[in-house]
Parts: structure tokens; C-alpha cells; sequence
């Protein structure tokens, strides 16, 4: 049911920091300051490289898990769209893992790609959301979210419960391959307790988010900007708002706009900003600037030192509490699951069951 929400989207949005909490005690000790993930019969010491594949939401996933484990474990991944994945015909190693992401464990390209895998004699993983899944039940080890039945066309939940499972995998994968001390696997598992914390903070800017959906229901077209792990976001907040307010939106990553997009900036593009005070924060200011210098509208998401460090004028800006940088892109989703959510009901959309799209996509 959906309690005392209008839609399951936004009972999903409000359960995440509950369900992250849940999903993260699965991998890690949090008094402890440990990791408790049995990893069995994954060995990452021995991994030579990850082959992941996922589709939609659950690829933008993968793909922020890609710069946590290339930073944290040293590990290069490989990522695709399912659907590119199994008709490559990439050369693929045996010691290499195949990692897979998907919230309904049935997605028909997802699953022609595991099973591509499997006869390539590769060991198979699985980032799932519901355990009784075709994909759960033919991998070699199973990565479980506990996002709980995600009922919104749209994935919220599922998305912030799979970034959660991908970290802490990353943790255990540093932590067995010697990249990470263990005083860095006590920091990183203290960073990444407080998820649910930061995300508790994050649901409280529901007014402001609703406030700056009412301009950007009135618009044809936005985009999304963001460099690092913001970047793969930037996409995510693109494909939320395309999804439930069939507004035409584009992620692009923040360095790229000069190659291109930036012929589409003037007064009638909002250009939404993702950017955390980290080590990119610099670059993607400079990057506004070139939004600004041509009346593009920013919307900057951003937290306190980035707020206090940009003096560019802003359209809205979103602040968020200063934070660890590896949580930034799993709290920073709420804020954009929540502008995609309001800008949808302002227009009047079907929320739960957006037009022409289905929950799990079952045929190719
Ligand atoms: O069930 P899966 O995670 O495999 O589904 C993958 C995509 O179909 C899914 O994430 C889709 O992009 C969502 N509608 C996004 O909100």
C-alpha cells in the first residue's frame, strides 16, 4: 500500500534511508568498523578486471561503481548497456568477475548477457533486488539490495540500495586485494553508515525541491551536468525526469559541454548542476560560468562549502550538508529523484505508470 503518499514513487523516496540502512548492514559491521561480507567463491585478489552490464537505472548504478572500484580497489571495470554487452562479442578473460545489476533479476538483455558470460566460463555475480530471481538463481554469488518491493516504474530505492552494495563491494574488494589499509576500511565503513543519516537530511528539502519543480514543469527541454561520480548521476536525473514528466532531458558530463551542448544553452534552458564540494568542484564552476555567460538558468545541488565557495548567480540553489565524498552520489539522488517526482505531478503525469514503459522489461 501506499500509506499516506499520493504516489509509490514517493513512499519510495521516503523509505530509502531506511532500506539503505538495512542493505548496508548485510555488508558491513558498523561497530566494528568492519566489513562482513562473505564474498564466497569471489576472490578479488585474484580478479584481473570486472565485466559488468546492466540496463537503465541500474547501469547508471554500475557505472558509479565503476570510479568506486578502480579508485578504492585498483580494479578496472568494464561497463556496458546489456543490450551492447551481449551482442559485442568482447574477448573476455576467465579470471575476469561478471557483474551484474538489476532490481527485478529478469531483464531479458541483463539476462542474455549473464548467460553470455556463464558459457564464456566466467564466475557470475549479481547486484538483485528480489532474491527469487532468474538472475539470483543462476549466479555463482549474489549481491542482494533490500530496497524491499519497488512498486514506481521509476527506480529510487533500488538504485540507492544497489550504489550501496557496490560501495561496500568495493571496500571488501580493496580490502582483499591490499589497496586499502585497515584504517581505511574503518573510515570508508564509518563514511558509509552515515548514508541514512545524510539521506534523512536530504528528504528534508521536499519544499524547496517541490518550489523549484513548479518552473521546471514549464520547460521543453534541461540538462543535467555533473564530473566524477556526479556525472554518471547527472545521467540518472536525466532519465528520471525523461521517464515521469516526459520532459526532454540530457546528462551530460560537466567537461563535455564544450564539446557540444553548449550551442543549446540560452534563457530558456535550465541547466541542473550537481556539485558537490570535491576535488572536481573547481572545474564544474567553470563550467556554470560558461552556462551563466550565456543566461542559461543554473540550478546548482551542491552543499555548504560549494554553496559558500561559488559566487555565480544560481536560478535555485539546493544545499546539502557537507559529507564524504564517496557517499555524495547516493545522497545527492534524492534531491533529483525528488525534482523529477514533483515536476511530474505538477504536469499531471501518471507517476506510478508512466506512459509506454513497463516495470521490468521482460523482452528485447
Ligand atoms: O529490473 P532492472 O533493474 O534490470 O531494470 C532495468 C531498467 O529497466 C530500469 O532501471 C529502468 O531504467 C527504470 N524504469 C528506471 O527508472
Amino acid at each position: 500500500s501506499k500509506g499516506n503518499r499520493r504516489h509509490f514513487m514517493e513512499k519510495e523516496i521516503h523509505e530509502q534511508p531506511e532500506v539503505i540502512s538495512h542493505t548496508l548492514a548485510n555488508y558491513l559491521d558498523f561497530s566494528k568498523g568492519t566489513i562482513r561480507a562473505n564474498v564466497t567463491p569471489i576472490d578479488f585478489a585474484k580478479v584481473d578486471r570486472i565485466a559488468a552490464s546492466a540496463c537503465g537505472t541500474a547501469y547508471y548504478a554500475g557505472l558509479i561503481g565503476k570510479y568506486w572500484f578502480e579508485q578504492i580497489a585498483r580494479l578496472p571495470v568494464d561497463i556496458d548497456v546489456a543490450s551492447e554487452f551481449r551482442y559485442r562479442e568482447m574477448p573476455l578473460s576467465k579470471d575476469s568477475l561478471a557483474l551484474f545489476v538489476s532490481q527485478s533479476g529478469e531483464t531479458a538483455d541483463t539476462l542474455a548477457s549473464l548467460r553470455y558470460c556463464k558459457q564464456q566460463g566466467l564466475t557470475i555475480s549479481s547486484v538483485v533486488n528480489v532474491r527469487e530471481s532468474t538472475m539470483a538463481r543462476e549466479s555463482d554469488a549474489i549481491f542482494p539490495t533490500l530496497a524491499g518491493p519497488e512498486v514506481g516504474v521509476a527506480s529510487t530505492k533500488a538504485f540507492t540500495c544497489q550504489l550501496s552494495v557496490l560501495a561496500s563491494l568495493a571496500v571488501v574488494a580493496g580490502k582483499m586485494r591490499g589497496t586499502i589499509s585497515d584504517e581505511d576500511e574503518r573510515r570508508l565503513v564509518h563514511e558509509l553508515s552515515e548514508i541514512p543519516r545524510y539521506a534523512t537530511q536530504a528528504l528534508k528539502l521536499e519544499q524547496q525541491m517541490e518550489a523549484i519543480s513548479r518552473d521546471l514543469s514549464q520547460v521543453k527541454h534541461a540538462l543535467y551536468l555533473g564530473r566524477g561520480t556526479s556525472f554518471p548521476l547527472a545521467l540518472e536525473g536525466a532519465l528520471k525526469l525523461k521517464e515521469i514528466s516526459y520532459i526532454h532531458a540530457e546528462g551530460y558530463a560537466a567537461g563535455e559541454l564544450k564539446h557540444g551542448p553548449i550551442a543549446l544553452i540560452d534563457e530558456s534552458m535550465p541547466v541542473i548542476v550537481i556539485a558537490p564540494y570535491d576535488r572536481w568542484f573547481e572545474k564544474t564552476v567553470s563550467n556554470m560560468q560558461e552556462v551563466a555567460a550565456r543566461g542559461g538558468k543554473i540550478i546548482l545541488i551542491t552543499d555548504e562549502r560549494g554553496a559558500a565557495a561559488s559566487t555565480l548567480k544560481t536560478m535555485h540553489t539546493v544545499i546539502l550538508p557537507d559529507m564524504p565524498e564517496i557517499i555524495t552520489p547516493i545522497v545527492y539522488a534524492v534531491p533529483i529523484q525528488m525534482l523529477a517526482y514533483y515536476t511530474a505531478v505538477f504536469m499531471g503525469t501518471d507517476v506510478d505508470q508512466p506512459r509506454n514503459l513497463a516495470k521490468s522489461v521482460t523482452v528485447e
